[in-house]
């Protein structure tokens, strides 16, 4: 296993000497003992970048792009490996790593095609006398932090776009899940021949001081950032130092909205994959169920019966499907939430109290009655846990839905489409699943309204995040 920072071409131990033990959260055992960088690799890192940028920029997009289709080639072919070293440091079921590891692998395809389309303009200026030229140069090195739960995936969904326009990267894994990152590394430039120096890792001990000196860095024009609402406002923070362009997918709290006239089967299906993918650790997970008050009892029963059936477990384990928490406070978490919500007189129909260990486990849990004013509806559970709260009036139920600086995503089940179209339009989020428990797609814009981010990755705009606008004015 490749536990070293990715510095230019050399695999180095952290400066400092420093380490990181990553550990199974299936059983508490350590999986690895990782380098751990200080602020001078992260600066290394920053100076290799820079240089690496200049001659892949002058790249023919052509080139490139057969690179990044290397890139998506690689990980199909290695995707069971990839997948478990993704369950031992994330805990994931098999199945949903795999499904990550596909899902990753399509962010180089898409940009692969995408890096040969980038499109400028030219047009006559309003007076008539002159031509207006429009590109779109990349921005140059890249910096990039990215969370642990999705430690592949929320890698490539930046990096493809990012290479594909040209930039070089410099990437602070997550310290919980580095080594599928690492492992991604190798791939890119061994088996790729991805060019040393587009593609940096640099695991930290503690994040603040290296992300901090990477941003002060000359070479660093960019920030992207996929996490906490509250981590992303400290690196907007830092960022206005130098104005550095800034693309953030941060927290979420989804709706989960099912009206009375709903296939409830297919809600119910819905509600498991909107829920429970990838053990209910994403930023899309459906966060309040608003249910319509005809069919609560109805809805609850069946998703208290189906989420309770869930195998829970080992996520190398043969038909596990949901895995572990990433660790004991996000149990203790999830418990409080859970704890609070009951004490405000909700019932637990499935679920309710952490597991014993070893791991950190929690049942998949359904909550009804919960009250709308009750923690769980306003902080971001990022566990196996769906609150249920009625309602009757579509006007105060999309009051309610809206009632969050969140804006990530939401999910409306309906079978009178128009309904459905009319209620969508009025969510304040970035994404909305109709009738779907699962919207993301490469191909797609994903990112958030009001505090669930700044900017989009994939779809076309995706990679114009990672570029420059120059317009050249000239008389032709
Ligand atoms: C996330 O949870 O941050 C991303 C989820 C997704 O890409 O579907």
């Amino acid at each position: 296993m490749q536990t070293k920072l990715v510095i230019g071409g050399e695999r180095r131990d952290g400066s400092e000497g420093d380490t990181v033990d990553v550990l199974n959260p299936a059983n508490g055992e350590l999986v690895a003992t990782v380098a751990a960088g200080s602020v001078d690799d992260m600066l290394a890192a920053c100076d290799v970048a820079s240089e690496a940028q200049k001659s892949w920029a002058a790249t023919a997009p052509r080139v490139r792009a057969e690179l990044l289709r290397g890139c998506y080639q690689v990980m199909i072919d290695n995707a069971d490996a990839l997948a478990d070293i993704i369950v031992a440091e994330h805990g994931k079921p098999k199945a949903d790593a795999l499904g990550e590891i596909a899902y990753g692998a399509e962010f180089f395809r898409w940009n692969s095609e995408e890096a040969v389309r980038l499109q400028g303009t030219v047009g006559m200026n309003p007076a008539g006398n002159a031509r207006m030229i429009v590109h779109h140069p990349p921005v140059g090195v890249v910096l990039m932090v990215t969370p642990w739960n999705f430690p592949a995936a929320m890698i490539t969904r930046k990096i493809a776009p990012a290479l594909a326009a040209g930039n070089a990267c410099v990437i602070k894994p997550a310290k919980e899940t580095p080594l599928t990152a690492l492992a991604l590394a190798d791939l890119f430039e061994n088996e790729v021949g991805l060019p040393a120096g587009l593609v940096n890792m640099v695991t930290t001990k503690s994040a603040s001081k290296p992300v901090a000196a990477a941003m002060d860095h000359n070479a660093i024009r960019m920030v992207s950032f996929t996490g906490s609402t509250e981590v992303g406002r400290i690196l907007l923070q830092q960022a206005s130092g130098r104005v550095l362009k800034t693309a953030m997918e941060l927290g979420g709290n989804a709706p989960f909205i099912v009206f009375a006239d709903a296939d409830l089967d297919a809600a119910v299906e819905g509600a498991l994959a909107a829920k429970m993918r990838h053990s209910a650790e994403t930023c899309t997970a459906a966060n309040r169920f608003f249910v319509e008050e005809s069919v609560m009892d109805e809805f609850g029963e069946k998703l208290a019966a189906a989420m309770g059936a869930m195998k829970v477990g080992d996520g190398t384990a043969e038909g596990t499907q949901v895995g572990p928490l990433i660790n004991q406070d996000a149990v203790d978490n999830v418990d409080r939430l859970v704890t609070a919500a009951v004490a405000g007189g909700a019932t637990a129909l499935s679920g309710g109290s952490p597991m014993d260990g070893p791991g950190f486990f929690y049942p998949p849990t359904v909550l009804a009655g919960v009250s709308p004013a009750n923690p769980i509806t306003s902080e971001e559970i990022f566990g196996p846990v769906a609150p249920l709260i009625g309602f009757s009036d579509e006007d105060d139920m999309i009051a309610m839905a809206n009632d969050t600086e969140m804006g990530l995503i939401g999910y409306v089940f309906t079978e009178d489409l128009a309904k459905g179209l009319r209620v969508s339009e009025q969510i304040q989020a970035g994404i909305i699943g109709l009738n779907r428990g699962v919207a993301s797609d490469p191909a797609a814009p994903f990112g958030g309204m009001k505090q669930s981010g700044v900017g989009r990755e994939g779809a076309s705009e995706g990679i114009y995040e990672f570029c420059e606008t120059q317009y050249i004015a000239t008389n032709w």
